[in-house]
């Protein structure tokens, strides 16, 4: 009898590819996501917005799934400008798979696809990230990410869940949400980056639906090669497609070494064990950006007198040069509050200013999961 698996998020950068993987090892998929572009037409496709309790129960029900393969989120830097979208669906809809699974599928293996942001912050001088090291996340996604990988390891249900690292995928280096543009120049440069390609990441996720590792918590990143500074990454990139990284003032200074949360959470992992028990990597990152020029020769060349008026264009997203220049906060969350105005409640949460008192801290919830609920439920 086949193994049949409900992939969420499949229309994704990432679920886009574990469609492939998982049906090269025999495995049915049935894919769930809200809109069905790019999923092969003959793959069984179920719309469901994860958001909605009752649609998740119906669909879990009537897929009575081997496997979940949990891909969907809102990811950062979305999650940043749709903070209470990115906590009904990371947090909420998280929740509603895992009840749905314990009501229908109780016998199913969960496989979450987590990130690397569940550490929290990491510079350049601290140590490589291993499992069992603790967690301090300080933005709403890497909060949301170490909440659901603990719901699901205390659901009861067989599980494991994959920390994925930047995954970098050929066709789709840039994605249009506007979020992205201001962000690409808040990471500061000497960030460490963990890089891997989405059809390695990919083989990782199948990998697990495949041997259902129980109770596992997996780093996955590509190999030593892919381990450098944002630096290093921006430049291979920008190279390979006949563009320049943009002049250094554009980019998030250095935060202060005083400040411990100064950084982004990107980070490099040992992701050995990982690679031993998954077998995922097969691209280094020399063959991607080979791959990368190659796709990029014709462009290249055309864009080659374009350079200039090409950068200009990029530094006028940045949130750090021209007339509305804001000076860098102490945290990289300082920033995003700012640039991304987020709501007073989620801002002063975890800005390094003192939070104001919460009317629901004596609930143990978070103020803004509260609020998505009760107009949920009015
Ligand atoms: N892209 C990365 O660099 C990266 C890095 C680390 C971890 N991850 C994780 O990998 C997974 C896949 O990421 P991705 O890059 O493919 O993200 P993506 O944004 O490309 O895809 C997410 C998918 O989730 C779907 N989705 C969003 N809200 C939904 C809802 N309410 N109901 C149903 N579906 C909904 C979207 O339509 C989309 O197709 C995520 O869990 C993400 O946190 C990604």
């Amino acid at each position: 009898m086949s193994t049949t698996a409900l992939l969420t998020g499949a229309a994704g950068k990432v679920g886009k590819y574990v469609i492939g993987a998982l049906s090269r090892r025999g495995i049915e998929v049935v894919a769930t996501d809200l809109v069905s572009e790019g999923i092969p037409a003959d793959l069984r496709f179920e719309r469901c917005d994860l958001t909605d309790a009752t649609a998740v129960t119906r669909l879990v029900a009537l897929v009575k799934p081997d496997v979940i393969v949990h891909c969907a989120a809102i990811v950062a830097p979305v999650s940043y400008s749709e903070p209470e979208l990115s906590e009904a669906v990371n947090l909420g809809g998280m929740r509603h798979l895992i009840d749905a699974a314990k009501r229908h599928a109780p016998d199913s293996f969960f496989v979450f696809v987590s990130s690397y942001a569940a550490f929290g912050p990491c510079g350049p001088g601290d140590p490589v990230r291993r499992s069992t090291d603790p967690c301090w996340p300080d933005d709403n996604y890497g909060l949301q990410k170490l909440t659901a990988e603990s719901w699901l390891r205390y659901s009861g249900l067989r599980q494991c869940s994959l920390r994925l690292g930047a995954v970098m995928d050929l066709h789709d280096l840039m994605p249009e949400h506007p979020a992205y543009r201001p962000f690409v120049f808040m990471v500061s440069l000497d960030q460490p980056e963990h890089g891997v390609d989405v059809r390695d990441a990919a083989r990782a996720i199948a990998s697990a639906a495949v041997q259902q590792p129980d109770g596992h918590l997996f780093l996955i990143g590509g190999d030593d090669s892919w381990k450098v500074p944002a630096r290093q990454l921006r430049r291979d990139v920008f190279g390979a497609m006949g563009l320049s990284v943009p002049p250094e003032k554009a980019f998030r200074a250095n935060p202060d070494p005083s400040v411990k949360d100064g950084w982004f959470y990107e980070c490099w992992m040992d992701e050995k064990y990982s690679e031993q028990v998954l077998g995922f990597q097969r691209v280094s990152r020399d063959a991607f950006m080979d791959e990368l020029r190659k796709r990029y020769r014709v462009r290249r060349v055309a864009l080659s007198p374009l350079r200039p008026f090409v950068s200009q264009a990029m530094m006028s997203a940045s949130p750090y040069t021209g007339r509305n220049a804001i000076a860098p906060g102490a945290t990289l969350w300082d920033d995003v509050c700012r640039v991304y105005e987020l709501p007073i409640e989620v801002a002063h949460a975890r800005t390094s200013d003192s939070p104001p008192p919460s009317p629901f801290a004596e609930k143990g919830v978070s103020p803004l999961f509260e609020r998505v609920n009760r107009s949920r439920s009015n």
